[in-house]
């Protein structure tokens, strides 16, 4: 135990570490308030040279990527698709010079993963990776690497990967948007300067795990629960549901409100869990009407909302209020309090947190 400083699970250590981990992976990477990839040799013109932009990888560094892919689509407006390692090469993808591959990984041994990025290689795509393991395969295998400062993570549920691999991916968003003139200086700047943030603002929904693990207690008895959200909030909950039905095995899914109707809201009786997370302003009102929807159906509603959407609530929701960023950023304390419901559920059911039945932490087997 004295490895996990005191916790009774390495999750809960790695969940706790998150904002130290943040902080250790941005600052070498920020220069005079801009994103700067000079240390790890990284030309700006990895960033330039591209039409598009190819994420393999699996599992939770996955998610990772999908987090990303909506952050580049929107914000640097350039074609970016994330694929699972383990369909890409065969499923014939449309992969050239001009692409940029990326693969994420924790441990870099994923054998999936690597086999994608030799793939892409051969296909003549340059190749860029998001790793945490200094010197593993993949990052041998890669042209140019990108190290998460995560630390050693132990738990096999992936916590401070994660949110590391998205903080790597703000800066690779900020860095593409100034080379290719979306941002000025300026407001890469504003941007850089509210990821700089993001380990206080981490740090407050850590302070709130008292009251996350009280909402925990009303759904260790669930069978079946599902996670509903748009946009990035839908991107978040693949995530926050894979870690949910990792460590507690309850069957999980996360499903973007709008195809609630085309199927699953067939499932919802009364008492069933949904989790909702609103974040987005823009999205805020189809997300709410939503969840009016399943409320009137009888579900139980867990919502993690952004403080400053939060006015005008039902009385009857689980409301987890999150502290305010720009919304863009959300995401990083919204990832939290959902690994915080997962793991608290978990450890209340008396499971091995760290070590879920059938699953592993490096998987080496196609
Ligand atoms: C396993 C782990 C997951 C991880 C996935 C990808 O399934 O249990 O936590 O997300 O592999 O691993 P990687 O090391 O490539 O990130």
């Amino acid at each position: 135990s004295a490895g996990k400083n005191g916790y009774p699970f390495y999750m809960e250590k790695e969940i706790m570490e998150q904002p130290e981990a943040i902080r250790n992976t941005i600052k070498d990477r920020i220069v005079n308030g801009l994103p700067d990839f000079t240390s790890d040799g990284v030309p700006d013109s990895l960033f330039t040279d591209c039409d598009r932009i190819c994420v393999v990888a699996c599992g939770t560094a996955m998610h990772a990527g999908l987090v990303a892919q909506a952050l580049v689509k929107s914000i640097v407006h350039v074609q970016m698709d994330v694929e699972l390692a383990s369909e890409f090469m065969y499923s014939d993808p449309v992969i050239d010079e001009k692409t940029l591959v990326i693969a994420v990984s924790q441990s870099g041994e994923t054998i999936d993963t690597l086999e994608a990025l030799k793939y892409a290689k051969r296909q003549g795509a340059k190749c860029l990776s998001v790793i945490n393991v200094k010197g593993s395969s993949i990052a041998r295998e890669s042209d140019y690497v990108l190290y998460t400062a995560a630390g050693p993570e132990i738990a096999v549920a992936s916590t401070k990967a994660y949110t590391t691999q998205l903080s790597v991916f703000y800066l690779v968003v900020a860095k593409m948007a100034l080379l290719r003139g979306v941002y000025t200086e300026e407001q890469t700047k504003s941007f850089i300067a509210e990821l700089e943030r993001v380990p206080e603002v981490m740090q407050k929904v850590l302070e709130k795990r008292r009251d996350i693990h009280v909402i925990a207690k009303k759904i260790l008895e669930a069978k079946d629960l599902f996670m509903i959200g748009r946009g990035l909030d839908y991107s978040i909950l693949l995530e926050g549901s894979l870690k949910l039905k990792e460590v507690s095995y309850i069957h999980s899914e996360a499903y973007a409100s709008g195809e609630l109707k085309h199927g699953p809201i067939a499932l919802i009786t009364t008492n069933t869990p949904v989790v909702a997370t609103v974040t987005q302003e823009k999205l805020m009102s189809k997300e709410l009407s939503n969840i009016k929807e399943v409320k009137s159906r009888g579900a139980d509603i867990v919502l993690f909302i952004k403080e400053a959407l939060s006015g005008d609530l039902d009385t009857e929701y689980q409301v987890i209020k999150l502290p305010d960023m720009q919304d863009e950023f959300m995401v990083l304390p919204a990832s939290v309090a959902l690994q915080l419901l997962a793991y608290y559920v978990s450890s209340d059911k008396g499971f091995d947190v760290d070590k879920p039945r059938n699953l592993a932490k490096v998987v080496t087997v196609e």
